[in-house]
Parts: structure tokens; C-alpha cells; sequence
């Protein structure tokens, strides 16, 4: 039998249709990392007779100073005139990314909204193998590397007027419906305290939210149990990279892949109504780690909830 070698005319074509596809891939995973999309959902959440609320979902910017496309593009996003922002962290990626999340947000923080922090408004992002992504979580942490500055993160969306929900719960009153909230601090690091946050949601709210960063199912049975109608969270990137039609491998969490992004149930088999279930949505995210830049199936997103009534 005849060896291949390297002057083989085949192989060579072979490795060569080889690197062009793999730089082809490449090349394609980092343009979607700055293919924008906005995703729009409905669900009935409301009294019945109440105006429809729109509520744009924001969630894993990671910013960095650079990406002025990105910051265009969270700029316009004000045009879809919101009625709240709710924003589930990881907003930075870099020690000076404050004042340009500030002003991508713009005219966003003159509207009411909340948020939380993930890890990524903590720590530094560190390099990485971006493929380690796919590979099941052995629970290590990057919390060596420096922190960012994510107290004065905190200070410029309070001082616009947003409710920070670390930990605590919430109430307020936009337009003429009352929303109460339940958050934690990002359940990926363990620095949910549910025992700050949990018991019955009030039953006196028209819509009962629950906010984390990562949607650990911990997070998520808590909330559901205790009478919140929707969940909403990122941290998954919606698996970032993706089989074609967009089914994630992974969540980087212990929620399944199948609702690694979008409007589902929890549990997931459990119907509207049900006792003990709620309303999940996963955002897929706006950003990526600046070291792992590239996403496959999986834009970079932003979502307008538009609650309206029940019938
Ligand atoms: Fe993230």
C-alpha cells in the first residue's frame, strides 16, 4: 500500500480545503459576533385590561472601550421606546468600560430598570481556550485575576435612577402597572443569598419578576415556588457556539441546553398557571469574553417582552 506524504497532490489538497474551511468558520464566528439582532416576544403577564409594558432585556454586554459598533448599536435601541430595562450583568469586560456602558446605554438609564451583576463585572476576563466553553464545567472560577470597577458600575446605574437587585427584592409602579422584584447576586459565583430574597411574592403586584445573571436551577425553583410569573436571565450566551439551526451543546450552568435561550417554561414540562412554575427567559446575550470572540448560530441579542393581558 502507498504511503500519503506531505507531496502527496491529494493530502495536500485535502489539508488545503481544510485550513479554507476552518478560516472560513473563523471568519464567519467573528462576524456574528457583531450581527446585532433584536428579538421580540409576547407573553401574557398582565391583568386583564391593562396597557401592553414593554420591556427590553439586556444582558452579557461585555463591553470593552473599542467595540463602537456595539455601543451604536445599545445606543439605538432607545427608538423601541421601553417602558422598563431589565439588565442581567456582565456589562463589562475591560477596567475601563464604566463611562462607555454608561454612555452606550444613553437615554436608556432616563427610563426606570434594574439589573444585577455577573462574574464578569467582578473579574478581569482572563485568556482562555474558547473551545473550553463546550466542555462540561469542573467548577473552577476565575476570581484570582484583578477586580473591575464594579462598584462604580453600580453607583452610575443607581445614580440614573436603576434599582440594583443584588440580593434584595423590589417593588415599583410603572405606568399603571405594579411590578415586584426578587434578584440575587450572580449564582455562578455562589453569591446568591436566596435566603435574603426568598418567600411568597407579593401577592398585591400585577407582575412578579425574578432576576439573576446565571440561571442556575436552584435559582429558578426558588422563584417559581415562590409565586414569580417570569424569570428572566442570561449568562448562557445561548450556548454561543451552536449547532446549525441554532441548538446549544452547552449553558455553562446547570440549566439544560435545550433552554439555553428564549421564552420557556419551569419547570419545563409546566404548564401557564400552574402552581409553582414560572415564565423563563434566557438572553442570549449582546456580547462574548474579548477572548473568545466568536459565536456560530447564536447572534448577539437583545429582547422587547412585551407583556400584555391576560384573556
Ligand atoms: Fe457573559
Amino acid at each position: 500500500m502507498a504511503l500519503l506524504s506531505v507531496s502527496d497532490p491529494g493530502l495536500s489538497r485535502v489539508a488545503g480545503l481544510g485550513i479554507a474551511a476552518g478560516a472560513g468558520l473563523t471568519a464567519y464566528a467573528v462576524w456574528e459576533t457583531r450581527a446585532y439582532t433584536l428579538r421580540r416576544i409576547e407573553v401574557a403577564l398582565l391583568p386583564a385590561g391593562q396597557r401592553p409594558l414593554k420591556v427590553l432585556h439586556l444582558s452579557d454586554i461585555h463591553m470593552t472601550p473599542g467595540q463602537t459598533r456595539k455601543q451604536e448599536w445599545l445606543s439605538s435601541l432607545v427608538a423601541l421606546q421601553p417602558d422598563l430595562v431589565v439588565d442581567t450583568g456582565d456589562n463589562l469586560s475591560h477596567r475601563d468600560s464604566v463611562p462607555v456602558v454608561r454612555d452606550s446605554l444613553g437615554a436608556l438609564l432616563d427610563l426606570p430598570g434594574v439589573f444585577v451583576h455577573g462574574s464578569n463585572d467582578y473579574f478581569e476576563p482572563t485568556v482562555r481556550n474558547p473551545f473550553r466553553y463546550l466542555l462540561p464545567d469542573k467548577g473552577k472560577r476565575h476570581i484570582r485575576s484583578s477586580q473591575l470597577p464594579w462598584r462604580a458600575l453600580s453607583r452610575t446605574l443607581t445614580d440614573a435612577g436603576w434599582t440594583d437587585l443584588t440580593n434584595r427584592r423590589a417593588t415599583t409602579v410603572v405606568g399603571e402597572t405594579t411590578l415586584s422584584f426578587a434578584g440575587v447576586d450572580d449564582p455562578h459565583l455562589s453569591y446568591d443569598r436566596l435566603d435574603l430574597v426568598q418567600g411568597r411574592a407579593d401577592p398585591d403586584a400585577d407582575v412578579r419578576l425574578g432576576i439573576a445573571h446565571a440561571p442556575y436551577l436552584r435559582v429558578l425553583d426558588q422563584y417559581a415556588e415562590d409565586g414569580y410569573d417570569v424569570v428572566l436571565a442570561g449568562h448562557t450566551h445561548g450556548g454561543q457556539i451552536c449547532l446549525p439551526g441554532g441548538r446549544a451543546w452547552t449553558t455553562n450552568c446547570d440549566l439544560e441546553p435545550a433552554r439555553a435561550k428564549g421564552l420557556h417554561r419551569h419547570p419545563a414540562d409546566s404548564q401557564p398557571g400552574e402552581p409553582g412554575s414560572a415564565w423563563l427567559h434566557v438572553s442570549a446575550g449582546i456580547g462574548t469574553s474579548p477572548y473568545t470572540r466568536i459565536r456560530v448560530a447564536c447572534r448577539p441579542e437583545a429582547t422587547l417582552i412585551t407583556m400584555v393581558p391576560h384573556r
